[in-house]
């Protein structure tokens, strides 16, 4: 589809630095044009000692509906934000800023969301059903806040620092009000949806995050990790029959909920 450039487009940014591995703007400038959203995103390159300017340049462009932000600007971003939601507060991480109605730039996280998302689009369903999550990371706290906002029966986390694990269940636990999440060393039940969140899996020689033997058929195991696209954990789940997701979902699924969220920010204007 070709993608037209006019005098009104609205512009989206992807912010980091470096800036040249940034896949966003390939994959989103597609899903604006099929949407019919007269918006274009690019890449900028903005070195750590300028994001303040650039931040305020940002700003001062109406029609800069929002931007991406990657390494290394995420943590650095919520304080420059004037308005931070739940999930990117509780994760310590901004990864998308938009231009609110009233022009304030709010902080979004929505790597559990994505998560959540691709889980839909593989019509892998998450209400009512057992979740085991394996970390306590940035990446878990999302995913754990996004698997109870979906519905999930219960959430167990494991991690190999189990106090962090504690203490994830027990912040989520008091956001809901309720306790849906506990931490604890026990295998996964019989139909649960098993979630790597941990970095393990990224390099060949990582060990794996489970064991695969307390993996039976009737259980999912997903990933957080999308490169490779099938990590020796998934490899070793399908050997036992057991259905795989692939981390590359969770991207897919962000890069789809952004635009939805970019674009709607910009009619709302
Ligand atoms: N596909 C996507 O869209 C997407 C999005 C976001 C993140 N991710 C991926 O998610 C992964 C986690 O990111 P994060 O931000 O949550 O990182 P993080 O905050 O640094 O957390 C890392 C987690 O991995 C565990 N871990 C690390 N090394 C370990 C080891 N050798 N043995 C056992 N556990 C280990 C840590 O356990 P301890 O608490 O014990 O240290 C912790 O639970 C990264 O690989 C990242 O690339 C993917």
């Amino acid at each position: 589809m070709d993608i037209v450039i006019r005098g009104t487009t609205r512009l989206m940014g992807v912010i980091g630095d470096p800036i040249a591995q940034a896949r966003t703007p390939e994959a989103i400038n597609p899903i604006y044009a099929a949407m019919g959203a007269d918006i274009v995103c690019v890449p900028l390159h903005v070195p750590a000692d300028a994001l303040a300017t650039c931040w305020a340049g940002l700003k001062a462009m109406p029609n800069l509906v929002g931007f991406g932000i990657t390494l290394p600007h995420k943590t650095a971003a919520l304080d420059l934000c004037d308005e931070v939601d739940l999930v990117a507060r509780r994760v310590g991480a901004v990864n998308v800023v938009r231009r609110e109605a009233d022009g304030r730039f709010k902080g979004y996280n929505f790597d559990g969301a994505g998560f959540v998302r691709g889980l839909q689009a593989a019509e892998i369903h998450v209400a009512g059903r057992p979740c085991h999550l394996i970390g306590a990371g940035g990446a878990a706290m999302a995913i754990a806040l996004a698997l109870a906002e979906a519905g999930a029966a219960e959430i167990v986390v494991t991690n190999r620092t189990l106090s962090r694990a504690q203490a994830l269940a027990d912040r989520v636990n008091a956001d809901l009000g309720k306790t849906l999440l506990r931490a604890g060393t026990a295998a996964p039940v019989a139909d649960a949806l098993v979630v790597n969140a941990t970095s393990l899996g990224l390099r060949d020689t990582d060990a794996l995050p489970l064991d695969p033997a307390c993996l039976t058929p009737g259980m999912t195991m997903a990933e957080v990790i999308a490169q490779p696209e099938i990590t020796p954990l998934l490899t070793a789940a399908q050997a036992r029959g057991v259905a795989v997701h692939s981390g590359l979902h969770m991207i897919t699924g962000q890069v789809g909920l952004i635009a939805e969220h970019l674009a709607a920010g910009a009619r709302a204007r």
